[in-house]
Order: C-alpha cells, then structure tokens, then sequence
C-alpha cells in the first residue's frame, strides 16, 4: 500500500458530493481531499471553503486530468457519468462513481471495455448498500447456506418525496437499480427478464409520473424478486429487503432507531433520507473505496456491475413503457473481459 494518502477530487457538490467530501475530509483515513469541481462553481468554492487546503477546478476535466489529483470520486447527475468515468480510466485514475454508471446499457459497456483497454481495474459503482452492515449480514448468510437455497427477495424502497423533475423512467433508472444490484448480489446470477408495472399513481405524484411501481426480476437461476419503489411516499426513506430461502427467510430494515413509548402510542424515528439511513455504509464504502486504491485494486461492486444494472434498467424502462416483460440484452461477460475479474 501506498504510504502517501490518496489526494481526492470531488466531481459535483450537489447532495452527494457535498456528503462525500466531509466523509473524505472527517471520517476516511488515507485520504486527503484536495480538490473540487462543479459548474455551479459558488457551490464549489462554499464547499471548499468549510475544509482546508481544498481547491476548486472551474472544469470536471481539468479536475480529473491534474496530476496532483489521485483519485475521483464522481458525484455529478448521471447524464454526464460516461464523459467523465472515461476520463478518468484514459487518465489512469481509481474512480468511485455515484449509481447510476451511466445512462444505459450501451454506454456503461464502453466505460467497460476503456477500463479492460487500460489494462488495471480502476472503477469501483457507488453500490453502497453492498457494504450496509445489515445487507452484509444478510448476505453472509444467505452465502453460508444455513437457509439452504435463495428462492426469492421482496424489496421494498421508498421515500419521502421526490422533485417534480423525477419523472417515471427515472424510478426505474436512479432509484430501482439499487434493487437491481441488491438482486444480483445477493443472488449471485444475472437478471434475465424484467417486468414494471404501475398502478393507479399516488395523487402525491407530480402529473404524468406513474409512482409508486412494481418490479419483477427473474433471475438467471430460476430465482425471483419482487421490489415496490414509491417516491413520493410520504412517510419517509423506507429500505427493507426480505431474503426467502428452502428453510428460512431473512429481513432487514425493520428500523435501528430507539423505541419510544409516550402517551398511549409507541414507535421510532423513520430517517428521511438516504444520507442518514445509510451513512455508516457510505462511510465503509468510501473507506473500502480509498483503501483499495493506495493497493492499486478495486473493492466491492465493479464497472461490470454498474453495466449490469444499468443494462438491466434499460431494459426495466422499456417495460415501463409497454408493460410487457422484457429480456435483459447483455453482452457476455467471458467475450467481455476474456474471462477476467468482473
Ligand atoms: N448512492 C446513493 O444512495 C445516492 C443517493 C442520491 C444520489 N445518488 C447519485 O449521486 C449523483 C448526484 O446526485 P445528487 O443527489 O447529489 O444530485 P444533486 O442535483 O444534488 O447534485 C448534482 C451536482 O452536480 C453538478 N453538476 C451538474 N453538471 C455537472 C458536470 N458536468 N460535472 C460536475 N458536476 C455537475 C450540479 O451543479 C450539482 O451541484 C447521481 O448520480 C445520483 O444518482 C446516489
């Protein structure tokens, strides 16, 4: 491991950017955050001016492309992902990239095949619920075989409220591929074909979004998993996962909060949104993210993994679409990465 720590840049301040770099600045050993870059550069230089020592870049690229920058963390809107992730792969640059990978499958593919091009992996996909304590657990024991075989995951995802500006396809695309990864992950395989159905919106909804939906994934094993997304719920950010295996099921995000009795009612806080609910996993994956790196490697969900999901949401939006089930269109992983990691 490298001695030296891991200079970083951030890549968009909005909500996760801004949440990221105190991470980087505070809480993650190994790393120094050195720089940022926004277009919104008065939201770059507010940013910069709460740590010491940090600089703002007016251009992504330029940011990406300094030599005393050693790492990108890019936490900017996921239309611009593709540019950026392949800059950083011709720049020979570790990269955590926030989810979505890029906008679809054909464009996560090409940040693929650059990364197997440059020869070293160097893309980790902001999967964080991958390194959620809770989802470790479970997936330990799922791996241990203890439950016999996985049949079946019920997700469940919701949140407060959603912008006007989060339209239908974008439940697909920003929100249900955290499922989509969960899936894959937790069931080892590939998902085949998806299916996306709505019901009458919620008259939370802004007019014309189809919210909440419903998604069924078949996976590539015979397995299945069902995953409501409603983003305009309401009642606050709501994750739980139900595993259902041979001799056994498994639930997580039954809630973490102290218990309160006052009044003739009981209950606990319900987080409002993810940055809480999450935090813990965002630190360990930041960590595991900047660790990696100073070894030259890559941990936790890879590029194939955000070209997975994305391939897999593609396909989801189209369902959306027509309401029919679709077949996920990939390519294959051996012709991909001749057999290598993934
Ligand atoms: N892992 C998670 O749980 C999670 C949660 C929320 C968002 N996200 C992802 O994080 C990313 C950012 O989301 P957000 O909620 O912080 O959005 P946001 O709108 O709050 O912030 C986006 C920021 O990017 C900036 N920006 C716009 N164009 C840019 C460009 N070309 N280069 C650099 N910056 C640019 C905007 O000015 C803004 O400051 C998205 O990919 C989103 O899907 C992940």
């Amino acid at each position: 491991m490298s001695a030296a720590p891991l200079r970083v840049g951030v890549v968009g301040v909005g909500v996760m950017g801004a949440d990221h770099a105190g991470r980087l600045a505070h809480r993650v050993a190994g790393a120094d955050l050195v720089a940022v870059s926004d277009p919104d550069t008065a939201r770059a230089a507010e940013l910069a001016a709460r740590f010491d020592g940090v600089r703002v870049v007016g251009d992504p690229l330029d940011l990406i492309a300094d030599e005393r920058v050693d790492a990108v963390l890019i936490a900017s809107p996921g239309s611009v992902h593709e540019e950026q992730v392949l800059a950083c792969v011709e720049h020979g640059k570790p990269t955590l990239c926030e989810k979505p990978l890029t906008m679809d499958g054909e464009s996560s593919l090409r940040v693929v095949e650059a990364e197997r091009k440059a020869g070293r992996p160097l893309v980790q996909v902001g999967f964080m619920r991958r390194f959620d304590p809770e989802y470790a657990e479970m997936k330990r024991l799922v791996d241990s075989g203890d439950l016999g075989r996985i049949l079946l995951v019920h997700n469940t995802h919701r949140n407060l409220r959603a912008a006007d500006s989060f339209r239908s396809e974008m439940i697909v695309r920003d929100s249900l591929v955290h499922e989509v990864d969960v899936c894959r992950w937790l069931f080892g395989e590939e998902i085949e074909t998806i299916t996306v159905l709505a019901p009458r919106p919620t008259g939370e909804a802004a007019e014309g979004v189809l919210d909440p939906q419903v998604a069924i994934f078949r996976m590539a094993g015979g397995g299945m998993a069902t995953s409501e997304v409603f983003v305009n719920s309401q009642v606050g950010y709501e994750v739980r996962c139900e595993a259902v295996a041979e001799r056994g099921n498994a639930t997580i995000g039954l809630g973490q909060s102290v218990f309160v009795r006052r009044a003739g009612q009981y209950g606990g806080r319900i987080p409002d949104d993810w940055r809480d609910r999450f935090a813990r996993a965002y630190d360990l994956e930041v960590q595991a993210w900047v660790d990696a790196a100073r070894r030259g490697e890559v941990a936790g969900p890879t590029s194939w993994d955000g070209y997975a999901a994305t391939a897999v949401c593609t396909a989801g939006m189209e369902s959306l679409a027509t309401g029919r089930p679709v077949t996920v269109a990939m390519a294959d992983r051996a012709d991909v990465l001749g057999g290598g990691r993934g």
